[in-house]
């Protein structure tokens, strides 16, 4: 084992040593085809260059390092002296070089500590700011004697860190060609050119020795979420008083971080119903979705904002809602006459378009029920048209034996009976058409109000009467009746 560590020893370090020919390193350096000179001044170092070259004294290896691996100097060094390149220089031209440098750095083969830095300085490029390169190492050799380093520090080490390295755990003790290393991450804090110098205080030349680092702070999005999503969305023209089908609003965190979605609210939640969200903490990348639906209360156009309300850089978010509302008829469609007819044995009011009841009506077996001599116009189901709805008629006999009926146009009161009120049958859904009047009452142009009063469960046994006619629906409040509907108690709207 002792053996033959000494014989290795033998074989390598004193032959290495005598076989060197610092006449062809100097020749090389000084006056070959493509003389280190060009870029580098041995004697009287001024540049990085200068210094970094010095590192070279007895070690062939840093010039290879330089040929082939270290940035700052392969654009220039490989070209020239790399494989099959014109100057390509043979291990044995490496070894002599780095003599000759030895002979001229450390004449003798004794001195003064002499310290530089591979690289000698270095740029980062560009790194998006709150981003962090990758880790730069540096290798800091000292040359001529042993020599030791008592601190180290970066100028910005908040954007340029020293980040480790044996280089760090000053005081450090370098035996002669001896190195420690040193790793820095650059971190931009804003954007634009960052440079730092990193010092390192040794008992050499040159004391310090300085490291220059740069590096660009880039154009980077802030960590944090960000909700985006349409600005608007339109609806149809949509028949007062009903609900459009729903429609489904997609938003999206095109941001890095997750949204926390803590609201969503309509400023018109009677017109532009939210009816569900699945917005609740929404990842970065990920989307949620919220649906909404238009259910105009009037005519013409109709519009609310949907507001979500997050905690990403786009806070509140809102999208733009809008639609119009149908207000009736806009001409057209096959009138009908509604007849109306009382039965006085039971106070009741009835009204009928349906021409087999109208035939029926006000002869044995139904002469109980006499025309009132009123009437208003509706539209005939077949051909209604656009902007009317469906009046439905119900029955009910639930109450001793009296028999009612309850009319309710769709959108106005007709779902809801359906819903909240089973003991009443749906007779007919669509016994004739009308128009709609808005949240007000105010009927459309070219249609009058159907008021409607409420006998307030007079007799034993609730009833409503509808009435194109002002006077009558002053006589019937006098009598108790209640009016109910939109506005002043308008049920629906008749046309002229
Ligand atoms: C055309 C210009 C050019 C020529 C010619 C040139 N070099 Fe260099 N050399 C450079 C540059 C540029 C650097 C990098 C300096 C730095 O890192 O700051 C460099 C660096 C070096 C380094 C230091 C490497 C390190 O990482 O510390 C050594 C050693 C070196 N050169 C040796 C030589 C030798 C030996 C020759 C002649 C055979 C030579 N150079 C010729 C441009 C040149």
């Amino acid at each position: 084992m002792l053996w033959a560590a000494a014989l290795a020893a033998m074989l390598l370090a004193p032959c290495a040593a005598a076989t060197d020919n610092v006449a062809n390193g100097n020749k090389l350096f000084n006056n070959g085809a493509a003389p280190c000179t060009q870029c580098h001044n041995l004697k009287s170092p001024k540049t990085d260059a200068d210094f970094a070259i010095r590192g070279a004294a007895n070690d062939p290896d840093l010039i290879a390092f330089a040929i082939n691996t270290n940035p700052d100097s392969v654009g220039e060094m490989r070209p020239l002296y790399g494989d099959g390149m014109p100057f390509e220089l043979s291990d044995s031209d490496l070894s002599d070089l780095a003599a000759y440098i030895g002979s001229v750095v450390n004449p003798g083969g004794g001195g003064s500590a002499t310290f530089s830095a591979s690289p000698s300085s270095f740029d980062f490029g560009t790194v998006g700011v709150h981003a962090q390169s990758a880790t730069k190492s540096f290798t800091i050799k000292v040359i001529g004697a042993a020599g030791s380093i008592s601190s180290v520090s970066s100028s910005n080490n908040v954007e340029f860190l020293l980040a480790g390295g044996t280089c760090l755990a000053t005081p450090v003790s370098l035996a002669q060609n001896g190195t420690c290393s040193l790793q820095v991450i650059f971190a931009p804090g804003v954007g634009g050119m960052r440079s730092s110098t990193i010092t390192l205080v040794d008992n050499g030349a040159p004391n310090p020795l300085s490291i220059s680092v740069s590096g660009t702070g880039g154009a980077s999005a802030p960590a944090q979420g960000n909700l985006t999503g349409p600005g608007s969305a339109v609806f149809a023209s949509q028949v007062l008083f009903t609900q459009s089908a729903p429609k489904t609003l997609t938003f999206r965190n095109n941001g890095t971080l997750p949204v926390s979605v803590v609201a969503l609210s309509s400023s018109n939640p009677a017109e532009f119903p939210l009816l569900g969200s699945s917005c609740g903490v929404v990842a970065a990348g990920a989307t949620c979705t919220a649906s909404v639906a238009f259910d105009p209360s009037a005519s013409g156009a109709r519009a609310a904002t949907l507001t979500i309300a997050n905690d990403g850089a786009t806070n509140p978010l809102s999208v733009q809602l809008s639609g119009t509302g149908a207000g009736g008829s806009t001409g057209g469609g096959t009138k009908v006459v509604v007849m109306e007819y009382y039965n006085a044995s039971l106070g009741h009011y009835f009204i009928t378009s349906n021409t087999d009841e109208i035939k029926l009506l006000g002869k044995p077996p139904f002469d109980a029920w006499q025309p009132t001599g009123l009437s208003f116009s509706a539209y005939a189901p077949a051909n209604a048209p656009t902007g009317t709805v469906g009046v439905c008629r119900f029955f009910n006999d639930h109450f001793l034996g009296v028999s009612t009926h309850f009319y309710a146009p769709h959108g106005l009161g007709c779902e809801q009976t359906i819903t909240a009120f089973p003991d009443w049958t749906l007779e007919d859904p669509q016994l004739f058409y009308a128009s709609l009047p808005d949240i007000a009452g105010n009927c459309p142009s070219g249609q009058i109000p159907v008021y409607r009063l409420f006998n307030n469960g007079m007799g034993g046994a609730p009833n409503h009467r509808f009435t194109t006619d002002p006077a009558v629906r002053s006589q019937m409040m006098a009598k108790g009746y209640s009016p109910e509907g939109y506005g002043v108690g308008v049920g629906w709207c008749a046309p002229q």
